[in-house]
């Protein structure tokens, strides 16, 4: 490779560089010790930057509530999450109504059909689902952040949006999913097993308060902590009894790989390490067998109308699930399907699959996953992100947990100053610039739950470089 030299020198605050955006998935887990333990390679020093500055360009925007909706759930009880199912639409053709109806009596009188793939846009006046995706980036990132430079603003954040989220008696949520993706019109007025999905950044948020809580936060009190796992105790009691959470456990796609997660998440979060353990032995002895193919095809993702997507989307899942494993000492990436195939086996074959109309982006985070669990003798991963994503590629933030990413030199930083841990301000980054730590400029997209929110994915803005210089040796 042709070595190329890049010097940005002495970038004053107000410089932005270019804006590189990254896919990233609503659904990670990144193992607290690593993050705490700040042994972090030179070459992550952007990445770490760029979680900083997502950090706090996501602080700005919370708190978040269920309680700030404008539409009250059929319960009544503003404390009830709510969602509705993304393909739903009225046929008000078979109301019998004689005068037009206003939205309201629409939602709850007219018959509601499933058009499949077309997403409603009134979906969005009820964005509970964004809410708790965005609240589990701020929770994520903030608590990232301040292991990283140990800033306090930073685990204040977090904490306090947890709290606002889970523990406030005005705000907080009640702990169930009863109107989660709700179909609406006379019969829809609970919600559906797929609702559950919408909870999926909880491995997120469970990776964000094992990092305040491990790391002696003093932010996240003893309080807190107590708080937040009675309400989790409750919700693990929904997520195992109610008859929409075990309907979803039985999902055979990529539904079922995201309720396991979500269950181990909130275990761990309890402190019950035992059942989470069990949580994923499900998993991995129930539809993990049957979800990839001898020649690493995932069957029932390749099925739906954007493959692409959806392969790279259970792999998400997949990733997060031996991510959690890995943390509970139980070794899953070597594990097969009974097809005699691994996770690596699946994301071999999904990458060279053809994108099409969809955004091939979407494989990078697992490619750099699978790449860090798995190694890359042979530079293959490397040279795809390398093709693919370009060098701007150590800005994702996931390149910081995604080590060691290639020992053959996807990139090579020679900083000049690295985020240091208590320092007296985060001078490395700015919340002015960038594309915000996400955007919901994408079109609404076939998720099987429905828009960009419901892909799982997003995606992580640029940032700002403030001081410092950067050698890039390609
Ligand atoms: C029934 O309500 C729908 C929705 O408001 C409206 O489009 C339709 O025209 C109404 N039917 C009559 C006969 O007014
Ligand atoms: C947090 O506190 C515990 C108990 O005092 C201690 O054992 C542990 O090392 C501390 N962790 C960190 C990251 O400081
Ligand atoms: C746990 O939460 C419930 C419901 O909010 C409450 O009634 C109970 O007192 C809480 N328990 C503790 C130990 O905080
Ligand atoms: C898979 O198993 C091999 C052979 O035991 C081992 O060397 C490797 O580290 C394992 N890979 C992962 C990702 O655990
Ligand atoms: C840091 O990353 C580079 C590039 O991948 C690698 O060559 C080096 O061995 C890594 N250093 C450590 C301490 O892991």
């Amino acid at each position: 490779m042709a070595a190329r030299a890049l010097l940005l020198g002495a970038l004053c605050a107000s410089a932005v560089l270019p804006v590189h955006s990254f896919t990233s998935y609503d659904n990670d887990f990144v193992d607290p010790h690593y993050v705490l333990a700040r042994n972090f390679n030179a070459t992550t020093m952007l990445a770490q930057q760029a979680i900083i500055s997502t950090a706090e360009q996501l602080a700005t925007k919370g708190p978040w509530s269920v309680t700030f909706k404008n539409i009250t759930p059929p319960s009544g009880d503003l404390h009830d999450y709510m969602s509705w199912a993304p393909y739903s639409w009225p046929d008000c053709s078979k109301a019998g109504n004689t005068t037009v109806l206003t939205p309201e009596q629409i939602w709850t009188t007219c018959p509601y059909v499933t058009r499949d793939g077309q997403f409603n846009p009134d979906a969005r006046l009820v964005d509970d689902v964004g809410s708790f995706s965005d609240l589990a980036d701020a929770v994520f990132y903030n608590a990232i952040a301040w292991a990283i430079d140990g800033q306090a603003a930073h685990a204040a954040s977090a904490a306090s949006f947890l709290q606002t989220w889970f523990i406030e008696s005005d705000t907080g949520m009640n702990p169930n999913l009863n109107y989660a993706q709700m179909e609406r019109g006379p019969s829809g007025q609970m919600g559906s097993h797929e609702g559950v999905l919408d909870l999926k950044c909880m491995a997120k948020i469970a990776s964000g308060i094992l990092i305040l809580r491990e790391g002696n936060a003093t932010q996240w009190t003893a309080d807190l902590d107590t708080q937040m796992k009675n309400w989790t105790t409750q919700y693990i009691g929904w997520l195992e009894n109610a008859n929409l959470a075990i309907q979803e456990s039985k999902a055979a796609n990529n539904h079922g790989t995201y309720y396991f997660n979500q269950l181990a998440a909130l275990q761990i979060i309890v402190g019950n390490l035992d059942g989470a353990r069990g949580t994923l032995d499900r998993y991995y002895k129930g539809q993990f067998l049957s979800q990839i193919a001898a020649n690493g095809d995932q069957p029932l993702e390749s099925a739906r109308t954007r493959p692409y997507h959806y392969r790279a989307y259970n792999l998400a899942a997949m990733i997060t699930n031996a991510r959690l494993a890995a943390y509970l000492s139980y070794s899953a990436w070597n594990l097969t399907s009974s097809a005699g195939a691994t996770v690596q086996d699946a994301l071999n074959y999904a990458m060279v699959q053809s994108p099409g109309t969809e955004s091939a982006s979407e494989i990078y985070p697992d490619v750099a996953a699978v790449a860090a669990a798995y190694g890359d003798p042979s530079g293959t991963y490397a040279s795809f992100l390398l093709k693919q994503a370009g060098t701007a590629y150590v800005e994702d933030p996931a390149f910081l947990w995604d080590q060691p990413l290639s020992d053959n030199g996807l990139v090579q930083v020679t900083p000049t100053s690295t985020p240091s841990f208590g320092a007296a301000s985060s001078a490395t980054a700015s919340a002015t610039g960038g594309s915000g730590a996400k955007t919901s400029a994408e079109s609404p997209q076939d998720s099987g739950a429905g828009s960009w929110r419901d892909t799982g994915a997003s995606i992580l803005g640029a940032f700002v470089l403030a001081a410092g210089s950067f050698i890039y040796l390609l």
